[in-house]
Formats: structure tokens, sequence, C-alpha cells
């Protein structure tokens, strides 16, 4: 298996659980995080790891293929972790060419830099693509997104992350990569930006504004606790069967809604605020554009093949997440300051 391992997007919300599993159960791998620090990534995430002796931190853009070269020249990787992108539907409807590229160009990019580096001599070498269940796009009341479902992607963000799927699979195919892939559904825990639905909504009910809540309220998403994804992309980095592609999710859909207000009765409670005091904060506003109504992902292939499934069940997760960004209000002051402020306005007004 490959030793040194070069993860992108790893000063981001889920790359940065997966750089603390990997540095803290493999100290004989080097793991190498080359993150371009963008509004979404923050060296905070990493403090507890970050003088790891098995650990290094590279700045730098995927768009920029010299630093690319130097970095893959100074530490030899053998594996490719590749989770860098811009993640947020609203931001990809307000600027989609950013999403364009880094998801695509930069993602091409990076299979460039990887396949000329290792010469086309792929043994002993894997290039690990994680992406998300958008690229499938909607499903109906009923049915689930499996690993053979027709890519239908609706928002710019999806569209991106189909696009450069579609190119990894080019890789492998054309050129023989040794690539493997995973589409996963909405993960939630600590670090999580405070734009995405459950760290906003959290943060707001501490500070005591609105809840606002897109169109009906009534679009599904299928959760995920964020250290159940690291430790599946573990398994797939490991395990996984080159070529292949693994859903990964938590066979946990929920309503928006009754999110919402699941958040809301355990943030009262912790808050020991009186019950209804965050209900009263839920507002309805304008719908997202091209909103996706429900996502749910068969995870039976990665349950079967490679014996991975969720370890918490959601309100466990949910009262973890909960109870640590009531602990560290530092962080979540620090992220909600600056270019923070300029997007929620954009967003939401006021
Ligand atoms: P995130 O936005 O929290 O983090 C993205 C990281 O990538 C940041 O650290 C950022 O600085 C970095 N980055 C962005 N552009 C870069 C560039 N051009 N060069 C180098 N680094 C750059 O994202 P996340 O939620 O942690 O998602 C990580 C990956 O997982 C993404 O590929 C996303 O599509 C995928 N995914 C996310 C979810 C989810 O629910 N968050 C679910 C399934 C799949
Ligand atoms: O499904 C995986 C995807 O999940 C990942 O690929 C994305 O990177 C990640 O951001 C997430 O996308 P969503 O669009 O599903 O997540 P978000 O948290 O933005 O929204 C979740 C749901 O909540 C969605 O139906 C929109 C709704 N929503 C969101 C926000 C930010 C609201 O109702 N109000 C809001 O203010």
């Amino acid at each position: 298996m490959p030793k040194v391992i070069l993860i992108t997007g790893g000063a981001g919300f889920i790359g940065s659980h997966v750089i603390r599993l990997f540095v803290n159960k493999y100290p004989d791998y080097r793991i190498i995080n080359l993150d371009a620090l963008t509004y979404a990534g923050n060296l905070e995430n990493l403090r507890d790891i970050e003088k790891a002796p098995n650990y290094v931190f590279e700045k730098a853009d995927i768009l920029d293929t010299t630093a690319l070269n130097r970095i893959f020249e100074t530490h030899q990787p053998d594996g490719v972790i590749h989770l860098a992108a811009e993640s947020h539907v609203d931001r990809s409807i307000l600027s989609p060419l950013d999403f364009v590229y880094t998801n695509v160009i930069g993602t091409v990019n990076l299979l460039n830099t990887a396949r000329e580096f290792w010469k086309n001599d792929f043994s002993g070498k894997r290039f690990y693509h994680v992406s998300t269940d958008e690229v499938y796009g909607a499903l109906g009341e009923s049915g689930f997104f499996t690993e053979t479902t027709r890519y239908d992607p609706h928002s710019p963000y999806s569209a991106s992350k189909a696009a450069s799927d579609h190119f990894v699979r080019a890789y492998h195919d054309t050129y023989g990569l040794p690539v493997v892939l995973s589409n996963c559904s909405n993960n939630y825990g600590p670090n999580h930006f405070p734009e995405k639905l459950i760290p906003l909504f959290i943060n707001n009910i501490i500070t005591g504004k609105p809840l606002p809540v897109y169109g009906d309220g009534l679009y599904t998403r299928d959760w995920l606790f964020v250290k159940d994804h690291a430790a599946a992309i573990d398994t797939v980095f490991h395990n996984g069967k080159t070529g292949e592609t693994y859903n990964i999710g938590g066979f946990n859909e929920w309503k928006n809604i009754d999110l919402v207000k699941l958040l809301c009765r355990l943030m009262d409670e912790k808050l020991g605020r009186p019950a209804g005091t965050g209900e009263k904060l839920i507002t309805y506003v304008k719908d997202r554009p091209g909103h996706d109504r429900r996502y749910a992902i068969d995870a039976s292939k990665i349950n079967q093949e490679l014996g991975w499934k969720p370890s918490v069940t959601f309100e466990e997760g949910l009262s973890l997440t909960i109870d640590w960004y009531m602990d560290n209000k530092e962080w979540l002051e620090h992220v909600v300051s600056g270019s923070y402020l300029e997007y929620y306005k954009q967003q939401y007004g006021g």
C-alpha cells in the first residue's frame, strides 16, 4: 500500500478529520496536507496534530501546476486522497466559475501531475477521488442512489463534481491510472463551516438569529457523522478495488424541518432555555434555485464488500456536534468574522 500520501483539502471540514485519522492511526506513513487555505480552509482544525513527525503542510492551489510538480518532486507521494474543492451549493449559484476552476480544472491538473510523475508505472500507486451523492440528482419519495444511478446534476456545484468524477474515470480507462472513487451523502460534525445547514443553524440558535429554512422545508437529506465518513475513506483507500466506486451514506434520512426542530429541542436543553425558544427563530425564506428534493444513499456495497458501517446514531452525533460548537466558541468567532459576514449579507440580507 502507498505510504506517502498526499491529501488535498486537508484544512477543510472533512479533510481535517481524514488527516487526523491517518496521522494518528498510521505513524509509519507520511501525510502531506496540500491546501490553498481558501475561506473554507482553516489550520486551527489541525492544531492537535500539526507537530506530529509524520505530518507536513504545503500551502498550494491545485490549479498551480508548478506548485504541484514541486510538491510531488519533494515528497514523492505514492497515494493521493483528493478532497480539495469548492463545496457549497449556494456559493456555486453565486459564482459558478470558481467551481469549474477548482473542481474540474484543478482535479484534471492533479490527475495530470500524478500520471506524469508516476511516469505511467502505476504499481503500488493509488489516486482516490472523494465525491458527492449530489452528482446523481434528486430522488422522488422512494428509492436510493446506487453506484449505477445515472448522473443528473442540477447545481453548478454538483455539475462540477460530476465533471471531475468523469475525468477521474477517464484517466483510469484511458491511461490506466489506478483510481478509486466514493460518493458520500451530507456530512455533519465538528469543524463544519457555518454556511452549511447544521453549523449555520447551531450558530444562529446560540446568537438568537433567524433560522432561514428554504422553501417548504420538506427537502430530505441523508446525514452522516464526519468521523464515520473519514473511517469510510480509510476503508476505501486501503481496501477498495481499483476502478470501483463506493457510495457512502448514513441510512439516515431527515426532512430539513424535522432536523431543524430536533436541533432546536436539543439546543434549548443544552443552553438551559425554555422549550420552544429555538423553534421561534424558524423563518421560511425563498427557495434555493434548482433545489434537489431528496437524497438517499444505498450504502450496501461498501457495507457488504468492505465491512464499513456508521458507528454513531444521528442523535448521538448531533449531540456531540452541538457540544463541540458550544465548547469551541473561539473557533466559531474566528471563522464568522471577515469575508463570512459579506457572504451572509449577500445570501440572507441584513
Ligand atoms: P470544505 O469546503 O470544508 O473544504 C475544502 C478544502 O479545500 C478547504 O480547506 C479549502 O481551502 C481547500 N481548497 C479549495 N479550493 C482549493 C484549491 N483550488 N486548491 C487547494 N485547496 C483548495 O469542504 P468539505 O465539506 O470538507 O468537502 C471535502 C470534499 O468532500 C469535497 O470534495 C466535497 O465535494 C466532498 N463531499 C463533501 C460532503 C459534505 O457534506 N461536506 C459530502 C460528500 C462529499
Ligand atoms: O449531499 C452531499 C452534499 O451535502 C455535499 O456534496 C456538499 O458539499 C454539502 O454542502 C452538502 O450540500 P447540501 O446543499 O445538501 O447542504 P446544505 O447544508 O447547504 O443544505 C442542506 C439542506 O438544507 C438543503 O436542502 C438546503 C437547506 N438549507 C440550507 C441552508 C444553508 C436551508 O433550508 N437553509 C439554509 O440556510
